[in-house]
């Protein structure tokens, strides 16, 4: 039994080491969202043609890294950096708020995709405001 309970904490360890901090964990994966709403936002402006193929997967894949945005996990206390405002940690729940409801524009625009660019527009439009809102109280621009 003791035995087993140590490899099991020994285990534990080595899996925590496996993973990068919440820090770079939060960086990559608010960059990969970056990256599916530049697609989309040159689609919905039209300097890339609209296919819906497209689309879909790049609201698919945004989908993906924003319901990994476990911000408990990814902004735990003490894991303040250049680029967060302490403000975060003061009203976390409204902070937390502010990805649930994230998770839930975007899964909406999953579950019934823009047909068409103009379309795209306003459901983009829904979602980037609600990255740029919580930016807004939450994030400290580098630069
Ligand atoms: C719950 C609040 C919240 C939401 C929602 C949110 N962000 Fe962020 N974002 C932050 C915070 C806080 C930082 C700063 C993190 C840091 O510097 O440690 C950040 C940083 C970033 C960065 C800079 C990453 C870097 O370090 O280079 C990008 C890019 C970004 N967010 C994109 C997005 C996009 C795109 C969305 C929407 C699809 C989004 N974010 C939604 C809170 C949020």
């Amino acid at each position: 039994m003791k035995k087993s309970a140590i490899a099991l904490a020994v285990l534990a360890v080595g899996t925590t080491l496996a993973f990068a901090s919440p820090e770079d964990d939060r960086e990559h994966l608010m960059k990969a969202m970056g990256k599916s709403m530049g697609e989309l936002g040159k689609v919905a402006k039209g300097e890339s043609p609209f296919e819906a193929d497209a689309v879909l997967a790049s609201l698919k894949a945004l989908n993906d890294n924003a319901s990994k945005l476990d911000v408990a996990a990814l902004f735990p206390e003490g894991s303040a950096s250049k680029g967060t405002s302490p403000k975060i940690w003061e009203n976390f729940d409204d902070f937390k708020a502010h990805a649930e409801k994230l998770k839930a524009d975007v899964a909406a625009a999953v579950a019934a995709p823009a047909a068409d660019a103009a379309a795209l527009g306003p459901q983009l439009g829904m979602i980037g405001k609600d990255c740029g809102g919580c930016h807004e109280l939450y994030r400290i621009k580098k630069d």
